[in-house]
């Protein structure tokens, strides 16, 4: 039900994207920081959700029904018998078109958690050398106040870390530090 080579292989039939693929890389590993932080016991379960929470992107219609992103991803997670109702419940939520509200501690993490890898990456890309390491938490704090920088970034998903009784600066330091683990992978 977590098997996560089971995951990864449906990830790859499913998703041709190759920022989806990546971005769905830095999603897990900033899911499983966020659990080591707040729930050590479900890393497994939360970097599952992570890795494929955009399973559906490129098979749903974004364009025509914007609500289809998620219930989608969890009738293939269904189908697979990977993944359980609680994970379910976080991809539904990650995406405000479902009218699904994150609530949980899971479903928050995700949420937020999301939109922060994009926000890294559009940052890490400003730099010359492109690269995650020379990335400051500075310089993330201070992005998200300039609305016009990565303006689909969504800042109040990422703001709405602090109901975890995590404050921000420390968020963006997690999932910066979680992000330059796998920085081969994300080519940055
Ligand atoms: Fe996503």
């Amino acid at each position: 039900m977590l098997d996560r080579e089971k995951g990864e292989k449906l990830l790859h039939q499913h998703v041709i994207t190759p920022h989806i693929l990546k971005h769905s890389y830095a999603v897990e590993s900033v899911m499983r920081a966020l659990a080591r932080r707040l729930e050590p016991e479900s890393e497994d379960l939360w970097g599952l959700a992570g890795l494929l929470h955009d399973l559906d992107n490129d098979l749903v219609d974004w364009q025509s029904d914007m609500s289809l992103h998620g219930p989608k991803t969890v009738e293939l997670l269904r189908n697979a018998n990977l993944g359980n109702e609680e994970m379910y419940q976080a991809i539904l939520a990650h995406n405000p078109a479902t009218k699904v509200k994150p609530k949980a501690k899971f479903e928050r993490a995700l949420y937020a958690g999301d939109p922060i890898t994009g926000f890294i990456t559009a940052i890490a890309l400003v730099y010359p050398s492109k690269q995650l390491k020379d990335v400051k938490v500075k310089s993330i704090t201070k992005r998200m106040k300039e609305v016009r920088f990565a303006a689909g970034a969504n800042r109040e998903a990422m703001a709405s870390i602090e109901m975890l009784d995590i404050p921000f600066p420390e968020f963006a330091e997690l999932s910066l530090n979680a992000m330059r683990e796998i920085s081969e992978i994300l080519g940055l």
